[in-house]
C-alpha cells in the first residue's frame, strides 16, 4: 500500500496513491511564456480531470510542462479521502514555498477535492495558495487565472448537478500511450457513513454515451489498447433521452464492440447495484477484463449497517458466488477499512475471515479515518485507538500477502494473453503487461512492440509479479 502508485495504474481506486503527473505550458500568443505545472493526488477520477484541466487550460494559450522550475502556474489537484491525504498536500505546499519566493509572478492553485472541502479556507492558511477551483468548475480555470494575476483571491468551489465535461478533449498524461482513464459519470448519491466524497465531487450524473464513445474510438485511432470507464459506482450508470435509457451494461458492451483489440476495464462497482446482467454481459465479451474491483469494506454485517453500504456479509458472498457461477476466470479486488467506529475483535476476524474465504487477488487497505462533516463523523464516535486500528491493518496485510501470492502461484503453468505496456522496471531486456485478470507480468522482450498482444505461459512469480515467456 504505498503512497505512490503509479498514475494510470489500472489496479483500482488511486484513492491511497499520490501521485504528481507532471505538466506544463509553454505561453500563448498574450504572453511571455505560461506554463502549467500540475500535480495530480488521489484517485483515478482525479488522473482523469487533470487532462480535462490540461485541455481547458491549453485551449487557453498554456502547455503543460515537465518541470515544476519553469512553470508560471502551479496545479496540486487534490483529495480528501483520509486526513494523511491531505496531510499530505500540506506538506508539498511547504515543500514548494521556496519557488515563489524566486518568482513573485508564480500563481499556485489547489483544485479538486481538497478545494472543494476548505474552500477560501486554503486561502487564509496558506499564504501560497493563489486559486481554488473545485471539482465542477474547471471551464472557470483560465478566468480564474487571470484574476488571480491581476492580483485577485480566484475561488469556485460550485458544484454542478450537469457538469460531465463530456464536450472537453482531455490531453493525454500518461507515459505509455497504451491505456487510459475515461469518465462516464462523477460524484455520488451512496452516502456511506464514512465517506467524503458525496460532500466534494456533489450528486452523481452520468455523461452522455455519444460522447464517451467518440472519446474511446478516439484513444483507439491514437493507438490505445485498454480503456478504463470511470465513476464511483459504475452500476447505477443511467443516461435517459427519447430513444429509452441506457445502463452500465450496455454501455460497456457498446464500448467494447469498438474494437476487438480494445480492452476495457471499469472501476468501481458497487456490491449492492453489480447485476447478473452486468456479469453476463463482461462473460460474453472477450475484450472486457475479467477482473472485478468489488469494495467489501468489512466482513461484518453489523459495521457494514453503520457505514451505510446497505449489504450484509450474506449479499456480498452471494454476489461474489454470481461472479465465479458466470465468470469463473475472474480476479477479485476490494478495498477494506480497518477500525470504523465501534469495530470489535469480532468484526475484525469477519473482515478478515471475508476475504480469505473470498481469496481475493489483490487488495487495498486503510485505517479508518474519520472525515469533518460526514455521517460517522457526526453520528457514531471514533473510539477505536490507533494503536489496534494499527494492528488489524497489518494483520489484514499479511492475509492479503498470502492471498496474493496464492493467487499467483495458481497462475503458473497457464497461458494468458497480455497487453504490453511497455519495459520492465527492472531490466529493457525485459517487456512487462497485464493479464485480463489484471496481474503484471514480466517476460523476456524478443520483437514485440507495446500495445501487441502476446501469449504467455507462467513459470514463476514474486509477490507482485508474474514471471513468464511467451509461447
Ligand atoms: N466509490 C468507491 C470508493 C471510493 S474511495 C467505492 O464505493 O468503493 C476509495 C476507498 O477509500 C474506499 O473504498 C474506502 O475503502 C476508502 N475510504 C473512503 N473513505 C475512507 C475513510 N474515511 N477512512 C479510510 N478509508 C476510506
Ligand atoms: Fe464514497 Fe460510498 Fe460513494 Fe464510494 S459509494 S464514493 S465509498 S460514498
Ligand atoms: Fe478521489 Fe480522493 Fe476525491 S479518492 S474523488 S480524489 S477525495
Amino acid at each position: 500500500m504505498g503512497d505512490r502508485l503509479q498514475g494510470y495504474s489500472l489496479l483500482m481506486p488511486v484513492a491511497c496513491s499520490l501521485l504528481p503527473v507532471a505538466f506544463i505550458s509553454q505561453l500563448d500568443e498574450y504572453s511571455m511564456s505560461k506554463k502549467v505545472y500540475i500535480e495530480t493526488y488521489g484517485c483515478q477520477m482525479n488522473v482523469a480531470d487533470s487532462e480535462v484541466v490540461v485541455s481547458i487550460l491549453s485551449k487557453a494559450g498554456y502547455e503543460p510542462t515537465e518541470n515544476i522550475n519553469d512553470a508560471g502556474l502551479i496545479l496540486i489537484n487534490t483529495c480528501s479521502i483520509r486526513d494523511n491525504a491531505e496531510q499530505r498536500i500540506w506538506g508539498r505546499l511547504k515543500a514548494i514555498s521556496h519557488l515563489k519566493k524566486q518568482k513573485n509572478d508564480l500563481k499556485i492553485g489547489i483544485i479538486g477535492c481538497m478545494a472543494e472541502r476548505l474552500k477560501e479556507k486554503l486561502i487564509e492558511t496558506d499564504q501560497l495558495v493563489d486559486i481554488v477551483v473545485g471539482p465542477d468548475a474547471y471551464r472557470e480555470l483560465p478566468l480564474l487565472v487571470s484574476e488571480a494575476e491581476a492580483g485577485h483571491k480566484a475561488v469556485n468551489v460550485l458544484l454542478s448537478r450537469e457538469e460531465t465535461y463530456a464536450d472537453i478533449s482531455p490531453v493525454r498524461m500518461d507515459k505509455n500511450g497504451v491505456s487510459s482513464f475515461v469518465s462516464i459519470m462523477r460524484g455520488c448519491n451512496n452516502m456511506c457513513a464514512y465517506c467524503v466524497v458525496p460532500y466534494v465531487r456533489g450528486a452523481e450524473r452520468s455523461r452522455n454515451p455519444e460522447s464517451v464513445l467518440k472519446e474511446v474510438k478516439e484513444l483507439f485511432e491514437m493507438g490505445y489498447r485498454e480503456v478504463t470507464l470511470l465513476g464511483q459506482n459504475v452500476d447505477s450508470y443511467n443516461w435517459d433521452n427519447n430513444s429509452g435509457n441506457i445502463g452500465f451494461p450496455e454501455l460497456l458492451e457498446k464500448v467494447a464492440i469498438i474494437d476487438p483489440l480494445l480492452r476495457v476495464r471499469f472501476s468501481t462497482s458497487h456490491p449492492k447495484d453489480i447485476s447478473d446482467e452486468l456479469l453476463y454481459t463482461i462473460a460474453r465479451n472477450k475484450n472486457i477484463c475479467k477482473h472485478i474491483h468489488l469494495p467489501a469494506q468489512s466482513g461484518s454485517s453489523r459495521i457494514l449497517k453503520l457505514m451505510n453500504r446497505e449489504y450484509t456479509r450474506e449479499w456480498y458472498m452471494d454476489r461474489v458466488n454470481a461472479i465465479h457461477t458466470i465468470i469463473p476466470e475472474c480476479s477479485l479486488s476490494t478495498d477494506m477499512i480497518t477500525g470504523f467506529c465501534t469495530e470489535t475483535e469480532e468484526d475484525h476476524k469477519e473482515s478478515l475471515s471475508l476475504m480469505e474465504w473470498t481469496g481475493f487477488d489483490f487488495a487495498y487497505m486503510f485505517k479508518y479515518s474519520e472525515r469533518p462533516g460526514t455521517k460517522a463523523a457526526r453520528k457514531l464516535k471514533d473510539n477505536v485507538s490507533e494503536s489496534v486500528k494499527s494492528e488489524r491493518l497489518c494483520e489484514m496485510i499479511s492475509l492479503q500477502n498470502r492471498l496474493s501470492i496464492k493467487s499467483k502461484k495458481s497462475d503458473i503453468g497457464m497461458v494468458f494473453d497480455v497487453l504490453i505496456e511497455g519495459f520492465s522496471k527492472r531490466s529493457f531486456e525485459f517487456l512487462s503487461g497485464r493479464t485480463s485478470q489484471n496481474k503484471v507480468v514480466v517476460f523476456p522482450g524478443g520483437d514485440f512492440k507495446k500495445g501487441e498482444y502476446v501469449r504467455v505461459l507462467i513459470e514463476r512469480c514474486t509477490s507482485a509479479t508474474l514471471i513468464g515467456k511467451c509461447i
